[in-house]
């Protein structure tokens, strides 16, 4: 996917720009042509030498150089690019982009450049958390930015906490969708994601532990493929594209009625959320009373099974595909949801994927594997990586299930 592609690569002056140069090495290796626009902090910390040893290329690094300029302007490099990778994404480099401040050659290419761009951020915990650092990040990505990371856990300065620069194999992940050719556009995906919550009084509710991550990179990646996509996200699902139609909503009952109305007549339906298998038989407005009895019981009612529901309904959608998280005999109970539901195929997996679940490993963004099972009687195994590994891998299936069929079709 990167033979060919022009990638530029805008380097801040952050301590993690010696990981660039990996990244840098990675993408030229993989046949992309890299130029590297470097801010004069970044030449502080590594000369632009080891960016054109790597590269292969000049790099940049003045606005005002007349040579530079006749051979590659600010405006032709903007141009030029497929994509462009801002790592790392210094606090001043999120600062200036959010402001639309042009005041060096890379900001200054940042305000022509109309590639899709993504931020690597990476800094000190404090620096990251700071007011002013999240409402510019927040900015960029209500411009459309796309980013990746930072990640947790020990900091160059020492410090533990969220400022680390994502992995470089993941910064090449969320770069591929970016630059691939819209092979979704005209498809009607609906997703849904999260937990559902089930009020029992004014206060106390009944929720499980999902957090909507994998569907809303689903549905990320999805639009960024070209689709249209309406992702109907319990609470707490991460924030989506801003290409993304999204629906909030907290029962299962609401998310039946969205999904039933988004999906009818779709493409395609996921069904990610982890829906309440039940909810209180009565629930009461305000706070109900604890009393004297030493035990309670309380009765619960079934919610309607969304992707059975979706599955059986007039205008289903073409294609219906249902996630089985398990803590046990995992294809043989997906094998059976997957019939019971009607559903193409069904993603079986571990319910240590599951965002927040016990022992889960999902927070630190890495998954246990899973399999794909299709109605075809396909069994194909997903490798462990990250999420968005893991939403990458699905969404290959799907692909390679609709060509699959439209074979068929023509026979
Ligand atoms: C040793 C050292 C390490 C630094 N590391 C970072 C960093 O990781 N992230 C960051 O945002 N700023 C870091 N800074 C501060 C930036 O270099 C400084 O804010 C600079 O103005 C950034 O310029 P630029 O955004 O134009 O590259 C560091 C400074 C020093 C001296």
């Amino acid at each position: 996917m990167l033979t060919d592609k022009k990638i530029l690569i805008g380097i801040g002056g952050g301590i993690a720009v010696y990981k660039v140069a990996e990244l840098a090495r990675m993408l030229t290796r993989a046949g992309a042509d890299v130029r590297c626009v470097m801010t004069g902090s970044a030449c502080e910390f590594v000369t632009p030498l080891t960016f054109e040893a790597l590269t292969g290329n000049p790099v940049h690094t003045e606005l005002f150089d007349l040579t530079a300029e006749q051979r590659m302007g600010h405006i032709t490099l903007a141009r030029w690019a497929d994509a462009v990778i801002i790592a790392p994404a210094t606090a001043n480099l999120l600062a200036r982009l959010a402001h639309g401040i042009a005041d060096d050659l890379l900001t200054t290419i940042m305000q022509v450049c109309e590639a899709p761009v993504l931020l690597a951020p990476a800094m000190n915990r404090s620096m990251w958390e700071s007011e002013a650092t999240q409402r510019n990040f927040g900015r960029l990505k209500k411009r459309g930015f796309y980013h990746i990371g930072p990640e947790t856990g020990e900091l160059a300065c020492g410090e533990q906490g969220a400022g680390r620069m994502a992995d470089i194999r993941a910064i090449l992940s969320a770069l591929l969708p970016l630059l691939s050719d819209k092979p979704l556009i005209g498809q009607h995906w609906v997703i849904n994601a999260g937990p559902t919550v089930e009020p029992w009084d004014g206060v106390r509710i009944l929720t499980n532990r999902a957090s909507g991550t994998l569907g809303a990179l689903l549905a990320d990646l999805a639009c960024i493929m070209g689709a249209s996509v309406t992702l109907v996200a319990g609470p707490g699902t991460p924030e989506s594209h801003p290409g993304v139609i999204r629906r909030n909503v907290s029962t299962a009952a609401e998310m039946l009625s969205i999904c039933e109305l988004e999906a009818a007549g779709a493409n395609l339906f996921i069904g990610t959320a982890a829906v309440s298998d039940f909810r209180f038989a009565e629930s009461h407005a305000g706070k109900l009373k604890r009393g004297d009895s030493s035990k309670m019981s309380i009765e619960l009612v079934a919610n309607e099974d969304i992707v059975a529901h979706i599955a059986s309904m007039p205008r289903r959608p073409t294609r219906v595909i249902a996630f089985a998280a398990e803590s046990d005999h995992h294809i043989e109970h997906a094998r059976a949801k997957l019939a019971a539901k009607n559903a193409d195929a069904i993603i079986a997996n571990d319910i240590s994927n599951m965002g927040r679940a016990a022992g889960s490993s999902a927070d630190g963004n890495e998954l246990a594997g899973g399999w794909w099972i299709s109605r075809h009687g396909e069994q194909i195994e997903i490798e462990p990586g990250t999420k968005l590994d893991f939403a990458r891998q699905i969404i290959q299936h799907i692909q390679q299930m609709s060509e699959m069929e439209a074979r068929e079709f023509k026979r």
